[in-house]
């Protein structure tokens, strides 16, 4: 048996010592409550569930558990923000593999701009194939896809879909899919049915008992999508009828 280096990251759990309020922030989110450990795939997890439902909260604790700033980037990026960030971190145990990836990248898309701000300032922008500001949202984001994430690498990302058109997230599936060929890892939290049926992966629900494992065909993104396109005008007479 031979081991393997991946996943990077294989499980992060509540430390035993954790000080938690569950009255508020982050404690109170149940996703949050209840976590007691997850397991991540050696490709790619996804996070799922209404939004609030606590993915980015979850997401961003780990980022910073694993030394990124909160607004994303590589690790030599500590932007400075006036958000308030969650001590989740703090408690958070994780459990890596015995190699470090080669290769990172926190994607936040609600602060890739300012990433890209500040990437122009320090002159960094090489690494993307000039200035992300010259491109537009989705095409920054493909850039950064195809220029900037080497492979062999651990990326977290935060609904990279926003940016993206159906083409370029199919486009964008095939880039992770050769990513995790060369040795990545990903965990990405979206509400994008077409990124999420990305096969060597496992998916995580969150909601208000906790957080659970499904499968593609049982996630809400896939039934309400494939139910509205299949039946659009019915489902529009209902939701746009008016109320006698
Ligand atoms: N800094 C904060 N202080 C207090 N509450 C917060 C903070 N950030 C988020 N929350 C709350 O925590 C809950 C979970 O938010 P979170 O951003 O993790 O949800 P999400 O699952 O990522 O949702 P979405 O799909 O909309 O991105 C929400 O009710 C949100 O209002
Ligand atoms: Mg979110």
């Amino acid at each position: 048996m031979s081991l393997s280096a991946k996943p990077y990251l294989q499980r992060i759990s509540m430390r035993d010592d954790a000080v938690i309020d569950f009255d508020s922030y982050p404690y109170h989110i149940p996703a949050v409550r209840e976590l007691d450990a997850l397991e991540f795939h050696a490709d790619v997890t996804f996070f799922v569930g209404e939004n609030g439902a606590g993915k980015s909260t979850v997401l961003e604790a780990i980022a910073m558990a694993l030394g990124y700033g909160q607004e994303g980037g590589t690790k030599n990026v500590a932007h400075r923000t006036t958000e308030s960030v969650s001590s989740l971190h703090q408690n958070l145990r994780l459990s890596k593999s015995f190699k470090k990836p080669r290769d990172g990248y926190f994607l936040r898309a609600e602060s890739f701009f300012n990433i890209a701000t500040y990437m122009d300032e320090v002159g960094y922008a090489g690494g993307y194939g000039g200035s992300l500001h010259a491109r537009s949202h989705g095409e920054s984001f493909m850039a950064l896809l195809l220029n900037k994430l080497e492979g062999n690498g651990l990326y977290l990302m935060d609904e990279p879909e926003a940016a993206l058109s159906p083409n370029r997230q199919l486009a964008a599936l095939s880039a992770i899919h050769q990513l995790v060929q060369d040795g990545s890892q990903f965990i990405i939290a979206t509400h994008s049915p077409i990124l999420l049926s990305y096969p060597h992966a496992k998916i995580y629900q969150f909601d208000g008992s906790g957080i659970t494992e499904t499968s593609y065909e049982d996630t809400e993104h896939f039934a309400v999508t494939r139910d509205f396109l299949n039946n659009y005008p019915k489902r529009l007479e209902q939701l746009l009828a008016d109320e006698e």
